[in-house]
């Protein structure tokens, strides 16, 4: 086992932005920068033993900055969508940044994802990142002390601990971003992947992309991938779900009970012979399917174009802080957002 710091790439204003490398013994290798503790690679065999990286994003910092799509990077204070930007804690309404049409706040602004990381490795297996997000960042109440750490074992599991603690009362939904391609980019598009979801049901949304409020059993819809499917097997179909995202991009509610660490997905692709596993202790995920990538230049200068990524973002449910009748992410002073996503190859 081995955590390497090298430099990655400078900000446009200089400051120098650090790449941490875990090597297991294995081989397999997972990269953070410190830009938004973003996890920028995760090198693994394929079936005859060759290495590549299945994390979807970009050679340099230029190409993180430019992009929209937070690729690899931490999100918070509350990723995924607020509708209306706004939200009621213990009477007083607070108003978030509305980066969406004006009307919504998605992935909570991009303070947290575009900032610069504080980094320590604490193990020869693990890196610490932590970021303090400043009272009315982005709208949201409290001074909250975040750390991420990431973890690679030798049984090839990247493991992402969160934590956070607010001085006030405030929302904490936090996720990484990742999105990946088991065949690497190279191959193209990720529809053949084969997923399977231990979700029963998912939360439909309007055409906003906001929760219904509706909890829809996944049975008999094109949400169904309680059996291993090819993500593209459905994707095409004429549910409204599907037409208004251009493809998958909703939150499925993981069975089991939220809190402890269970399985959330399996993901394998039959060319390369690259399996991916998640787990988490939370109570969604957010799958996207790319739908919005239009093939701006990723690493090697390969264009990504749409679905040559997915995304399975562990999270509370979107709009959580407006639906009472969801698991609840509201914190209270000193309380401790905890949480930890595991990304197994
Ligand atoms: C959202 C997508 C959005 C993407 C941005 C996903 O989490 O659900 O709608 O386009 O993030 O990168």
């Amino acid at each position: 086992m081995s955590v390497i710091k090298t430099h990655y790439d400078n900000m446009p204003d200089g400051r120098e932005v650090f790449l941490y490398t875990i090597e297991n013994s294995n081989g397999v290798q997972a990269g953070i920068i410190t830009r938004g503790a973003t996890l920028n690679s995760f090198v693994c065999p394929d079936r005859n033993g060759v290495m590549g990286d299945i994390i979807v994003g970009f050679d340099n910092i230029l190409g993180h900055i430019n992009s929209g799509t937070y690729t690899g990077e931490i999100i918070g204070q509350y990723a995924n969508r607020i509708g209306g930007a706004g939200f009621t804690l213990s009477g007083k309404k607070y108003n978030v940044t509305a980066n969406e049409k004006g009307i919504t706040c998605l992935h909570g602004g991009s303070e947290y994802s575009s900032a610069l990381w504080k980094a320590i490795i604490v193990d020869d297996d693990a890196v610490e990142f932590s970021y303090h997000s400043p009272d009315g960042e982005q709208g949201f109440p409290g001074n909250v002390d975040v750390r991420v750490t990431y973890v690679l074992t030798d049984r090839n599991e990247l493991e992402i601990h969160y934590e956070a603690v607010p001085d006030r009362e405030t929302v904490i939904n936090l996720t990484n971003h990742a999105y990946f391609n088991l065949g690497t980019t190279k191959n193209g598009s990720i529809l053949d992947h084969e997923l399977m979801l231990n979700c029963d049901y998912f939360t439909p949304t309007d055409e906003n992309s906001i929760p219904t409020g509706e909890i829809r059993a996944v049975e008999g819809t094109a949400f169904d991938f309680r059996e291993f499917k090819k993500i593209g097997r459905d994707i095409d179909g004429d549910d409204v779900q599907l037409r208004q995202c251009r493809g998958y991009d909703h939150n499925f509610c993981v069975n089991g009970e939220a809190g402890t660490l269970r399985l959330v997905a399996k993901v394998r692709d039959e060319k390369s012979g690259r399996k991916l596993e998640v787990l988490s202790d939370l109570p969604g995920v957010q799958l996207y399917t790319g739908n919005f990538m239009d093939g701006e230049p990723g690493k090697d200068g390969i264009g990504l174009d749409k679905n040559f990524g997915f995304c399975l973002e562990t999270q509370y449910y979107p709009d959580t802080p407006n639906r009472p009748e969801f698991p609840q992410c509201t914190f209270k002073k000193g309380e401790k957002f905890k949480s930890l996503t595991i990304f197994k190859v």
